[in-house]
């Protein structure tokens, strides 16, 4: 009589692919965990410098001189290095780039409230719109380009006299318009700003 071949047990073996994609989503979630703690941080620190100041008026001076500082900066690296210079140009554009959110997201709207703030609103969203373009110029001219110094230059000179006019005239007027808990809130609401884009 023969026999019928053994029937193979077929064993239930626990695949693998439950743990590997736990572990998986797990790493991710680690990796995002730290990344989103390393980009808090990071935005912590690019905001320090403005949240440490007084208030809100002395935070914007000082991201004017800072922004004055990187453009010197910029302009002083040789046309040799042209990479060097678009590294920089980008640094310079993203603090550009905050410092005028935090002032077109809270400042001027401010500033607007006053009787004669709807003219400085408009002029000050002007130059803003200028800068942006000179930004725009150099990001697009070749670096070893003479053109690229003089843009620089014009941006410098135009960046100036905004700052100026914001300093000495605009920002002071405006602190000195609102009670000690309105600056407070400003102060507050601007940092808010400059963290989001930080
Ligand atoms: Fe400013």
């Amino acid at each position: 009589m023969s026999r019928a071949p053994a029937r193979k047990t077929r064993r239930y073996e626990p695949s693998n692919n439950g743990s590997v994609l736990a572990n998986t989503a797990k790493s991710v979630l680690v990796t995002a965990g730290v990344a989103a703690i390393a980009n808090i941080g990071r935005k912590m620190v690019t905001q320090a410098p403005t949240a440490m100041a007084r208030d809100w008026c002395e935070g914007l001076t000082r991201e004017h001189e800072a922004t004055l500082a990187a453009i010197d900066k910029l302009a002083a690296t040789s046309a040799d290095h042209p990479q060097r210079r678009t590294v920089q140009l980008t640094a310079l554009k993203h603090m550009i780039g905050k410092h005028a959110l935090q002032e077109e997201n809270v400042v001027y709207p401010m500033l607007r409230r006053s009787p004669e703030g709807g003219e400085t609103f408009g002029d000050l969203h002007k130059d803003h719109g200028e800068v942006k373009a000179m930004l725009y110029e150099l990001t697009e001219t070749d670096k070893a380009d003479p053109a690229f110094d003089a843009t620089l230059r014009n941006l410098r000179d135009a960046l100036e006299e905004h700052m100026r006019e914001e300093e000495e005239v605009l920002f002071p007027a405006l602190r000195e318009r609102l009670s000690e808990a309105e600056n407070r809130k400003l102060t507050r609401a601007m940092n808010m700003a400059g963290v989001m884009v930080a």
